[in-house]
């Protein structure tokens, strides 16, 4: 049964078993160019092909909100050479696709802490959201200099700033005040998980959005992540049962779906 509070959209995708909110983990670029005797980098610029047509997808299939990993707070570490390709690429992609998501009604959204960009970038960034603020048929987020302990961290620090001033007090602190203080909050709860490239951790991703979410791991390496490997996950996902920590029983003959779906 679906739960009563849902709009129709909801219904829709519980009804399909399709997920609402998606999220990658785009592993396996420097392995893939490295297979082909190209530098890592190669594999960077392969992977935006697999982005497009990821969103392309995402699109098609009512998924609302799909957030990529494009850049984690850690990657900085990487070698100078690297970092500043991956850089010229975020320049490039803001660049070439941000017309191209307004016309198809996709909402571009990044996530992390952009401070850390140069100040080119953040202005590409806001305008691009700008542009694109009232789109709604999917949200595109990428996640750049993002780390799931600093998303953390940063909701903590707003609440704690919260109660410092006596806006609040330390009993206002439950899950859902915290929640609203986290990048995501506007977009539907994380169902799906995926990552791509072998390996079977979260890496610093989405870690309080994780909770409930469910995972799903693929060989595929990013470049060669398509809508086949995209449509197999999704396939997964609707088989799985969720029971968001009650029995399968009680799933099975519940009135209402628990609430975190
Ligand atoms: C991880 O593969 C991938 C990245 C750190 C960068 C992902 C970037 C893109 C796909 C291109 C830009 C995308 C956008 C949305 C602007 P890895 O280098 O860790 O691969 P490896 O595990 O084989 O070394």
């Amino acid at each position: 049964m679906l739960n009563p509070d849902a709009n129709s959209s909801d219904k829709v995708c519980a009804a399909l078993k399709m997920p609402r909110h998606v999220a990658i983990i785009m592993d396996g670029n420097g392995r893939w160019a490295q297979q082909r005797n190209k530098l890592r980098t190669f594999g960077h610029k392969a992977g935006v092909e697999a982005v497009r047509s990821s969103v392309t997808f995402a699109r098609k299939k009512g998924i609302k909100s799909l957030t990529l990993f494009a850049f984690s707070s850690e990657n900085w570490q990487r070698p100078k050479q690297e970092v500043g390709v991956l850089m010229d690429l975020f320049h490039f992609v803001l660049k070439s696709e941000v017309k191209k998501l307004h016309k198809n009604n996709i909402r571009l959204k990044v996530i992390g802490d952009l401070s850390g960009f140069d100040v080119k970038l953040q202005e590409k960034i806001s305008a691009a959201e700008a542009l694109t603020a009232n789109n709604d048929a999917l949200v595109l987020n990428i996640a750049a200099n993002y780390g799931g302990r600093w998303d953390i961290v940063n909701a903590a620090k707003c609440l704690a700033s919260s109660v410092a001033s006596g806006d609040i007090g330390l009993d206002d602190i439950t899950e859902a005040a915290f929640d609203k203080h986290i990048s995501t909050h506007e977009f539907p709860e994380l169902d799906l998980l995926i990552r791509t490239g072998g390996d079977h951790r979260v890496s610093n991703f989405l870690l309080w959005q994780c909770a409930y979410a469910e995972f799903y791991f693929t060989e595929t390496l990013w470049p060669d992540f398509n809508e086949s490997v995209f449509q197999t996950a999704i396939d997964d996902f609707a088989q799985r049962q969720r029971r968001f920590g009650l029995t399968g029983e009680q799933i099975m003959t519940a009135e209402v779906e628990p609430k975190a779906c």
